[in-house]
């Protein structure tokens, strides 16, 4: 076992960092646009159950697996399973992180360029169809697109080669609190506008007709993209952690964190779509377009504009500094490098992967299977590579690695884990079979 491991400062600034990671694009873009697709609150509903017993789960799972190695993922399935191929899960999800970083990346520089546009007035007045034409112009200028995404990353390395407290901690600490801040600014101005009330019906009053098989299925893929799990992340925050932490208690904040903050986006940005006349499932035209028009209608339009694209960047912030820290904490732990090289090195090599996800988007036609190079990259990662993550891991934990070691690593400190039980019986049957269910699902309903 490696000595003189990084740990988190406090029990708080782990709570952050994790928060922040899962608290990004995926709670204030997707989850409204899956609310929008699927029906409103019915699906809001079956989210919540999905995450009780698949998200809450799934995350204790990578915590223990984490905590008890104390290694990155690719290390942690093969200390505990030497001369065996699991080591395979853990490359798995570095192959995933480094892929989804690799676009996540510039679409967080899309929302830092809307924040300069807007703070500059050069947003300020226009109606629908003029954003559209400057969301559409932005994203199809290459140079500005790749210095965009060169900027993102640069922030993101910036931070994780600073270390775990002083880099990683220390700004999640500050940032987090600040999208929660920013959000329910946002919101509060939001729900004074006519019309808004019915957007906020539509997200409370479930509708059970709508109820269908896909829906769940939705719910599964929305849960573990939203928790950041099945990429080894949870499993690289964990083997930060202090011993005497009670990790289902973790869970289960973290779980309720980004959940409300998934509502709170919800709430913001429906009703604001609601008061313009939009359809919900417009997709992700949504946050760059529609939520816009909303605000341009407003006094002080660019004002709220710009706080709401702020909003957005500190959110994927705290989600880039997470996924590139897979990356650095494998090749740390493998290759026994220092953080700043692994940083850069890793933050450079995304970036180049980035390259055709960033010109894909209207600068150069580059297509795969019908989809621009970027959904492509964001498909294959979040709907193959994340759910076999996930699954491998809840396997290894559930099934393979022995259960009294789970145990002892979970009641550590004297923390009784009572609904231990509950919880293998979910880890063991409930969460693999709803994520093959959501693979299967994704490919046979499309
Ligand atoms: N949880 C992030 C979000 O909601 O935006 C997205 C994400 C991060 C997905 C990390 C997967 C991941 F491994």
């Amino acid at each position: 076992m490696q000595t003189g491991r990084e740990n988190w400062q406090t029990r708080w600034g782990f709570i952050m960092a994790t928060v922040g990671s899962a608290v990004g694009l995926g709670n204030i873009w997707r989850f409204p646009t899956v609310v929008g697709r699927t029906g409103g609150a019915l699906f809001v509903l079956i989210y919540l159950i999905v995450v009780l017993l698949v998200g809450v789960t799934a995350m204790i799972a990578e915590f223990t697996l984490g905590r008890h190695t104390r290694q990155s993922p690719l290390s942690a399935f093969r200390t505990l399973k030497p001369n065996s191929s699991w080591w395979a899960a853990g490359a798995l999800s570095v192959a995933a992180v480094v892929l989804i970083l690799s676009f996540y990346s510039v679409i967080a520089g899309w929302s830092v360029a809307y924040v300069i546009r807007y703070w500059t007035g050069a947003l300020s007045g226009l109606d629908a169809a003029g954003l559209r034409a400057a969301y559409e112009g932005l994203t199809a200028e290459p140079r500005w697109t790749l210095v965009l995404h060169f900027l993102f990353m640069s922030l993101t390395a910036l931070v994780v080669s600073r270390g775990i407290t002083g880099g990683i901690e220390r700004w999640t600490r500050v940032l987090m609190p600040s999208v929660v801040v920013l959000l329910l600014f946002l919101l509060f101005r939001v729900l004074q506008l006519p019309g808004s009330g019915e957007g906020l019906r539509w997200l409370i009053a479930p509708d059970f007709a709508l109820l269908n098989f896909a829906t769940v299925l939705e719910a599964t893929g929305q849960v573990f993209f939203s928790f950041s799990l099945g990429m080894g992340i949870m499993i690289t925050y964990g083997s930060y952690l202090f011993g005497d932490d009670n990790i289902p208690q973790s869970a289960i904040f973290i779980a309720g964190a980004d959940v409300a903050i998934a509502l709170l986006a919800g709430l913001t940005v429906i009703p604001a779509v609601f008061a313009m006349g939009i359809e919900p499932e417009m997709g992700p035209g949504l946050i760059f377009v529609a939520v816009p028009a909303v605000f341009n209608t407003l006094p002080g339009g660019s004002f709220f504009g710009g706080a709401f694209f702020l909003m957005i960047s500190f959110a994927a912030l705290t989600t880039t500094l997470s996924l590139l820290e897979v990356g650095v904490s494998v090749i740390m732990d493998e290759w026994g490098w220092t953080r700043q090289r692994a940083t850069y090195g890793a933050a450079s090599i995304i970036f180049l992967l980035g390259v055709p996800s960033a010109l894909s988007e209207g600068a150069v036609p580059l297509m795969v299977l019908g989809m621009t190079f970027l959904d492509a990259v964001d498909f294959f990662a979040s709907n193959i590579l994340l759910p076999l993550g996930g699954i491998l891991t809840a396997i290894f934990v559930g099934w393979i690695w022995e259960r009294r070691s789970v145990m002892n690593e979970l009641e550590r400190a004297g923390h009784r884990f009572l609904l231990a039980p509950l919880w293998f019986a979910s880890l063991k049957y409930v969460v693999p079979l709803a994520i093959i269910m959501a693979i299967a699902g994704r490919f046979i309903l499309g």
